[in-house]
């Protein structure tokens, strides 16, 4: 595991357990990178490999960018912009809905690094 680690350096960590929420909600799905790392200037991908288009919300050159993001999540998605330096890329998903039940991966694509979370979603 130390080899391994030092090769890979930084992990992205998510919950080991699902994360529960009500419709209507507003829920944070948590993810961060270990050790903690400023992530400001990477790119950071919330998708959804059962959704087309995928997207649920891309953070890239120190912005979100809006355009590619599916719009079944439009206006309801936003990082923690002041964490993202400590490595925290948890996403706040807002007016939970039924369909925003599934799994998530949480990714730093240029370093190869990702974890996933599961949502699940109770009326
Ligand atoms: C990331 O930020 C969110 C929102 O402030 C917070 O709830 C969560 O505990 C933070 N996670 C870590 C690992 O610091």
């Amino acid at each position: 595991f130390l080899i391994h680690y030092i090769f890979t350096g930084c992990q992205v960590v998510g919950p080991h357990q699902p994360v529960v929420a009500l419709v209507d909600d507003d829920v944070i799905l948590p993810c961060h990178v270990e050790p903690a790392e400023d992530v400001t200037a990477e790119i950071l991908e919330w998708t959804r490999f059962d959704l087309n288009p995928r997207f649920v919300h891309v953070w890239r050159s120190g912005q979100d960018l809006v355009n590619t993001r599916n719009p079944s999540y439009r206006g309801r998605t936003s990082l923690f912009i002041n964490e993202l330096k400590l490595g925290n890329i948890s996403l706040k998903l807002s007016r939970v809905k039924l369909s925003d039940e599934g799994t998530y991966e949480c990714s730093i694509p240029l370093m190869e690094k990702k974890s996933f979370v599961k949502l699940v979603v109770g009326k």
